[in-house]
C-alpha cells in the first residue's frame, strides 16, 4: 500500500475530515497520515539530511500533498528540494518556483545535502523543541550552539551547557533556532566570494562562550584582512562550493578550523555579507566595484555581440 502524507499548517477540523475522506475512498491504494509542520524534525549532517515526521522519513512517503503551508510557506523551498533529492512526488510542484529563503537552516539543508562539511545540526519549530530536546542532546553532546535562524551579526547566538538552558533560551528570545554541535574553535575566517572567486579573506577573532549568549571577546576591535593565499585550498574551494550550491554571485562565507581535529567547518554563507564601507581600510568596496565592473563589461559584450548578429 503506497502512503500520502497531508501536510498542513494547523491540525483543523476541516483537514482532518479531508484526510478521513481520502482514506475511506483510496481503494486500498494508499493510506494518508495527517501531521503538521511542528511534527517535522530535520535531521543535518553533511550528506546525510534526513527530514521526518512522528519519526518517519518524508523520503519513505510516495506523495507528500501539502494541503496549506501558511506561514510555513518559506520552509518549503528546502523541503521541496529534499523530496526531489530523494524522488518523492509532492504538491504543489510550484512549491519549487518560491523564493528560496536564506534562513540558516534551509540554507543548511540545501549545503549538507550538498555534502559540505558543516557541525551535525538539529532543526524543528518552537512548539517541538522541548519534546525533541532529549534526542538533540543525546546526539549533539552537550554544550550545544543554538542560533535564530532569521538573525545576523552575532546578535542571536547561545550555548547551552544543560537540559534547563533550553528552557532558559526560550525564556530570554522568541525566535526560531537551529542547534548545532559545538565546536571548539582554533581559527575562523570570513571569505568573500564573487563570481565563484574568493576575492576577500579576513580573519574573524574567536567569541566569548562564557555566558549563555554568544559575544564578541571585543566588539570594537579592528577587522583583519589576510593575503588570499594565507588559508589552504581546500577552505577555498569549501567557500566557493556553497555559494554555488546556494546560487549566490556575493557571500560572505564563515569558516573555522577545529582545535586538535583540524577539520574545516562551514559555520554560515551569508548573501549579502556586511563591510566596512572604506577603501582606507578595508579590501571590500574595491572587489564590489571590480566585480561590478567586470560583470557590465561582460555584459556590454553580449550586447554588441546582439546588435552585429541581428
Ligand atoms: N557550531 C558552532 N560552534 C562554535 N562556535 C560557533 C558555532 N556556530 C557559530 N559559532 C560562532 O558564532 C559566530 C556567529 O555564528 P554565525 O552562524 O556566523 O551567525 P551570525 O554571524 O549570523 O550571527 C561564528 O562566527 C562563530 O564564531
Ligand atoms: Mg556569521
Amino acid at each position: 500500500m503506497k502512503k500520502v502524507l497531508v501536510l498542513v499548517d494547523r491540525l483543523s477540523l476541516s483537514k482532518k475530515k479531508l484526510t478521513r475522506f481520502l482514506n475511506q475512498n483510496s481503494k486500498g491504494i494508499y493510506k494518508a497520515d495527517l501531521r503538521s509542520f511542528e511534527d517535522l524534525l530535520f535531521e543535518i549532517k553533511t550528506g546525510k539530511v534526513k527530514i521526518t515526521v512522528k519519526n518517519k522519513d518524508l523520503k519513505n512517503y510516495d506523495l507528500v500533498f501539502v494541503r496549506r503551508a501558511g506561514k510555513y510557506v518559506r520552509f518549503m523551498g528546502a523541503i521541496s528540494k529534499y523530496l526531489d533529492y530523494h524522488k518523492v512526488s509532492f504538491i504543489d510542484p510550484a512549491f519549487r518556483e518560491i523564493g528560496m529563503s536564506m534562513d540558516k537552516a534551509s540554507s543548511a539543508v540545501r549545503l549538507a545535502i550538498k555534502k559540505v562539511v558543516m557541525p551535525d545540526s538539529y532543526f524543528c519549530f518552537r512548539p517541538a523543541v522541548i519534546k525533541n530536546k532529549d534526542k538533540i542532546i543525546k546526539d549533539l553532546g552537550l554544550p550545544i550552539i543554538a542560533k535564530a535562524i532569521n538573525s545576523q551579526r552575532n546578535t542571536n547566538i547561545f550555548i547551552l551547557r544543560n537540559e534547563e538552558d533550553f528552557t532558559k533560551l526560550f525564556k530570554k528570545s522568541k525566535k526560531t533556532f537551529i542547534f548545532q554541535k559545538f565546536i571548539d574553535i582554533d581559527k575562523e575566517f570570513r571569505l568573500l566570494v564573487m563570481g565563484g572567486k574568493v576575492v576577500v579573506l579576513e580573519q574573524k577573532s574567536v567569541r566569548n562562550y562564557k555566558k549563555i549568549k554568544v559575544e564578541y571577546l571585543d566588539p570594537n576591535e579592528p577587522s583583519v584582512f589576510l593575503k588570499l593565499d594565507s588559508v589552504c585550498e581546500i577552505i577555498n574551494k569549501m567557500a566557493i562550493k556553497s555559494t554555488k550550491v546556494l546560487n549566490l554571485d556575493i557571500a560572505g562565507v564563515d569558516i573555522a578550523i577545529e582545535k586538535g581535529t583540524n577539520i574545516n567547518y562551514l559555520i554560515e554563507v551569508n548573501k549579502g555579507p556586511g563591510i566596512i564601507p572604506n577603501s582606507k581600510t578595508s579590501p571590500e568596496l574595491k572587489a564590489f566595484s571590480d566585480y561590478i565592473n567586470l560583470i557590465t563589461e561582460r555584459t556590454s559584450i553580449l550586447c554588441d555581440f546582439r546588435l552585429t548578429t541581428s
